[in-house]
C-alpha cells in the first residue's frame, strides 16, 4: 500500500489538465458487450476502476487491448457470470447486467454491496429490468436474471433520492436491443448518461432524450462496433476548481467542461471566486477574501454529491459558518473526522454538516475513506501548514489519473511513499 506525503502551503500556479471521465467510461465499456464488432475508445483514463472494468470484460469473454491512446474491445461475450471479486470492488461493474441480458438473455451478477458513502440499494435497477420482461431473483449475493425476450415499455425510474445514474444506464443498455419502444421517465440527466446515449447511438441504437428526464428508445436487432472519444471528467475538473479556490491561486484547468460544472461555478462566483471560460478550458482566480455559503447536493444539474467533500475542504478554511446537506447520499460524511484532525471545525447534526471556517489548517496523518473524501484531504493537505500523510491512497487511484504528477506540475510538493 502507498501513502501520499504533502508538504502544505506551497504556492500553486499554472495549468492542470483534466483526464477522460471515469464515470462515463465505465458504462461505455460495459456497453461494448452489446456488439460482436470492434469498439475503439480513446481518452480512457488510466485508473484502477477502468482497469477493473477491462478485467471484468475479459472475464466475460471479450478481448481487450490497451495502449496509451486507446482501448480496443473485440470478440463476443461468452460468459454471463460477473464474479463477486470484481463487482464488489467497484459498483460501476454492476452495469454489465443490462448488456448481458440484452445479448445473452441471462445474467448472474454479484450484488455490489454497500460502501462507506451509504447503503446503495439496487431496487431501481431491478424494477427497470423487470419491467422490460426480465425474471430476476437474488440468491447468495448474486442477481440471477433471465428473459426469453426483452419487451419495450414505459417506466418510471425515480426513487426516494431522485434518479439513479447506473440504473438508468442498465435499463438503456437492455432496452436498445429490446423489442419495441421503451420510455424511461425520471431518467438520470447526468452528462455520463448523455455520453452513454451518444455511444449507443454511434453503435446504431435508436435513442432520444438522453441527458433529459425522458429517454425514448426504439429497440434494434443488432448493434455495430464503433470508435469514440471520451469527454473530460467533470468531477476531476471540479476538484481542481475547488483546489484553486482553496489555495487562492490562479490556475487554468485545461479541458474542463464549463457547461457540466454550472452548479459549482455558480456557487464559486457567489463566494467571491473568479471563474471564467477560456475556450475549452476554465480559469480560476481568487483576488479577495472568500465568503462561506451553504450547499445542498442534488442529481444533475444540481450541485454534485461527488464534489461535496472537496467543497467542505474549501469551507473549512473560509471564515464564517456554512452548512452542507447531501440529498443524494445523506451519510456521505466520513471526511469530517479526518478534516477535523487537521484543525477544521466541523460537526454533524442530523443530516447536515455545520462548518465553522478557520484561518489555517495544520498537516496531520489522515486516512482516505473513499474516493472523493480522499480528494478533500488532498485539498486540505495542500493548503495546510506542515506535512500531511494520507494513508490508503488506493482510493484516489480509483478515480484520479496521475494526481501526484499533475499537482507537482502546478507547484505542489506531493509524493508517494510505501506504507
Ligand atoms: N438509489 C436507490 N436505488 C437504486 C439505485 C440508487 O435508491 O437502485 C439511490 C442511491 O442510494 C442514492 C441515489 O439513488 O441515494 C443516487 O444513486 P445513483 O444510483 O445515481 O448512484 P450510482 O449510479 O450507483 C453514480 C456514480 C457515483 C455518484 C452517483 C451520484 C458511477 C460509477 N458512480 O453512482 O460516483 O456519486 O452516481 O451521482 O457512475 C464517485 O465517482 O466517487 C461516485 C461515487
Amino acid at each position: 500500500m502507498e501513502k501520499f506525503i504533502i508538504e502544505g502551503g506551497k504556492p500553486l500556479k499554472g495549468e492542470i489538465k483534466v483526464s477522460g471521465s471515469k464515470n462515463a467510461t465505465l458504462p461505455i465499456l460495459a456497453a461494448t458487450l452489446l456488439t460482436d464488432g470492434i469498439c475503439e475508445i480513446r481518452n480512457v483514463p488510466r485508473l484502477r476502476d477502468t482497469m477493473t472494468m477491462c478485467k471484468l470484460l475479459r472475464s466475460l469473454g471479450k478481448t481487450v487491448e490497451m495502449t496509451p491512446q486507446k482501448v480496443t474491445i473485440s470478440g463476443s461475450v461468452k460468459n454471463h457470470i460477473a464474479d463477486y471479486k470484481l463487482v464488489s470492488t467497484m459498483r460501476g461493474s454492476f452495469c454489465v447486467l443490462g448488456p448481458l441480458l440484452a445479448k445473452l438473455g441471462k445474467a448472474k451478477v454479484s450484488m455490489p454491496g454497500g460502501c462507506v458513502i451509504g447503503v446503495r440499494p439496487i431496487d431501481l435497477h431491478m424494477k427497470g429490468i423487470m419491467s422490460l420482461g426480465v425474471k430476476a431473483d437474488i440468491d447468495a449475493g448474486y442477481v440471477l436474471a433471465q428473459t426469453n425476450k426483452l419487451k419495450g415499455t414505459q417506466m418510471y425510474l425515480g426513487g426516494t433520492f431522485g434518479s439513479s445514474v447506473l440504473a438508468t444506464a442498465n435499463v438503456m443498455m437492455a432496452a436498445v436491443l429490446a423489442h419495441g419502444e421503451t420510455v424511461i421517465e425520471s431518467a438520470a440527466c447526468e452528462p455520463e448518461v448523455e455520453d452513454l446515449g451518444n455511444f449507443l447511438s454511434a453503435m446504431g441504437a435508436k435513442i432520444q432524450g438522453h441527458g433529459t428526464p425522458r429517454i425514448v428508445i426504439n429497440g434494434v436487432r443488432k448493434l455495430n462496433g464503433t470508435s469514440y472519444k471520451m469527454g473530460s471528467d467533470r468531477i476531476e475538473a471540479g476538484t481542481f476548481l475547488l483546489l484553486a479556490a482553496a489555495a487562492k491561486s490562479d490556475i487554468l484547468v485545461k479541458e474542463a467542461n464549463y457547461t457540466h460544472l454550472l452548479a459549482l461555478i455558480d456557487k464559486l462566483h457567489s463566494i467571491g471566486v473568479e471563474v471564467t471560460r477560456d475556450g475549452s478550458d476554465v480559469r480560476v482566480k481568487v483576488k479577495k477574501t472568500l465568503r462561506p455559503a451553504n450547499i445542498v447536493t442534488h442529481p444533475h444539474p444540481g450541485f454534485p454529491t461527488d464534489l461535496q467533500a472537496q467543497y467542505m475542504a474549501l469551507m473549512a478554511i473560509t471564515p464564517g459558518v456554512s452548512i452542507i446537506t447531501d440529498r443524494v447520499f445523506p451519510d456521505r460524511f466520513m471526511h469530517i473526522a479526518e478534516l477535523n484532525r487537521m484543525g477544521a471545525q466541523i460537526r454533524r447534526d442530523a443530516g447536515v454538516a455545520i462548518i465553522e471556517g478557520v484561518k489555517q489548517l495544520y498537516g496531520a496523518p489522515v486516512m482516505a475513506s473513499d474516493l472523493r473524501a480522499s480528494a478533500a484531504l488532498v485539498i486540505a493537505g495542500l493548503v495546510s501548514r506542515g506535512k500531511t500523510e494520507i494513508h490508503r491512497i488506493y482510493h484516489l487511484d480509483r478515480g484520479y489519473e496521475d494526481l501526484d504528477g499533475k499537482l507537482s506540475g502546478i507547484g505542489a510538493k506531493v509524493y508517494r511513499e510505501k506504507e
